[in-house]
């Protein structure tokens, strides 16, 4: 018998996998159906704990909490509102509006650049499903408190109070926040909130960045000569290292910025980002990062599953704003990781996990917490890139 050409016998090979692949709308279904069950068990659980958001599980391997006033206290109510989009279940609309009413207070504080984080994630949400008014308030209340922690002359909003010789420092992390001010300027036409967003988004590319687009974890400013005084690490393996949420809240930071503001150079800022981590050669096959990309003992360290979810929420919205090659390369590497994510080797069996719906997160290895375990925050990315992808044309 002739024998086929390579060619021929590699595009057979590629069709019959791709065949055996099930279809992304499958996968969606399933893991958001998942994601919903899990989190009606969640607030079974934290209907009794008054004032109290889940955070993670403790080492004990028991649900852990917190108030309001830790960063990611938006993150639970976001994913309620996020679940009641997809189900549109009323149920899950009165849980989400009950735990978004625990965080109301943190508007009024002045005391951390987190409340992007904290107020969007969950009465953003709410407000975009239902266009409660009441919420409206607490959006903008919340910009102006996050506003007063811009320092003029260093051109950015400081992140945490004096610390480790930091004088003002400034986390990437900090991108995140600034869609809380678009927001605000938009629903309240007070300019104030545009010019501190792009001013902190344009002195990040300035000090953040490395030529090639990998960014420090922390910039420390004198905030009577703007300079700045330290380029740091506190959550990642080292200075020069990079840590891997970081890069990818900045990915998902210029993204949305280049969404709210049409700048050009936001766009390539998160195309340059994107290439370094698409590139990365330590970017493992399944997509989803260590958790900082020189972190010590790879190919064994800990994976990030956060990072992972985050970065495919990024580019399935990056994916809209580029050429079609350059946007079906971001999706497959979007599709990659929620192919993975969804895989039981990081989503949690039902009734498991403390009711959170990934395994695998990374909070802060270097500080010793949250090392190998559920994050609020990566279920909330992770069910945000479920929905984004859904969206896409020939998902729904
Ligand atoms: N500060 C947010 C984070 O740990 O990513």
């Amino acid at each position: 018998m002739k024998k086929l050409p390579i060619y021929l016998l590699a595009f057979i090979f590629t069709l019959s996998s791709c065949s055996r692949q099930k279809p992304m709308k499958n996968v969606i279904d399933e893991s958001l159906s998942l994601a919903s069950k899990q989190y009606a068990l969640m607030f079974d659980v934290m209907k009794g704990m008054p004032d109290q958001l889940p955070r993670t599980i403790n080492a004990e391997g028991k649900l852990r909490t917190e108030n309001a006033r830790w960063w990611t206290s938006g993150f639970f109510p976001g994913s309620l509102w996020y679940l009641y989009e997809y189900t549109n279940d009323v149920k899950i609309k009165e849980s989400a509006e009950l735990i978004t009413s625990r965080i109301e207070k943190e508007k009024n504080n002045k005391g951390t650049h987190d409340l992007g984080f904290m107020l969007f994630c969950s009465f953003g949400n709410g407000f975009r499903l239902t266009g409660e008014e009441s919420y409206k308030e607490v959006l903008i209340t919340g910009a102006r408190s996050l506003s007063t922690r811009f320092r003029p002359n260093t051109g950015c909003i400081q992140s945490w109070g004096s610390r480790k010789g930091w004088t003002c420092p400034v986390i990437i992390d900090n991108m995140m926040n600034l869609e809380l001010l678009m927001w605000a300027f938009k629903n309240s036409g007070d300019s104030t909130f545009y010019k501190i967003a792009v001013s902190h988004a344009d002195t990040t590319i300035k000090n953040h960045f490395r030529p090639d687009f990998s960014s420090y974890h922390v910039v420390s400013y004198d905030t009577i000569t703007g300079l700045v005084e330290a380029k740091q690490t506190s959550q990642g393996a080292a200075d020069e290292s990079a840590w891997a949420r970081g890069q990818i809240w900045g990915l998902y930071g210029y993204t949305m910025m280049y969404r709210e503001t049409g700048l050009e150079r936001y766009l390539a800022q998160a195309r340059g980002i994107a290439d370094f981590l698409i590139n990365h050669r330590d970017l493992p096959e399944d997509k989803i990062p260590y958790w900082d990309f020189n972190a010590p003992g790879i190919p064994d360290a800990k994976r990030d599953a956060s990072a992972g979810a985050i970065m495919a929420s990024a580019l399935i919205e990056l994916s809209g704003y580029v050429d079609t090659e350059t946007g079906s390369k971001y999706l497959r590497i979007a599709e990659k990781q929620l192919r993975t994510l969804s895989s039981p080797a990081y989503l949690a069996k039902e009734g498991t996990n403390c009711n959170f719906i990934l395994l695998h997160g990374v909070g802060n290895l270097p500080g010793n917490s949250e090392v190998d375990v559920p994050l609020t925050y990566a279920d909330y990315y992770y069910i945000e890139a479920l929905l984004r992808y859904r969206k896409l044309p020939g998902n729904e």
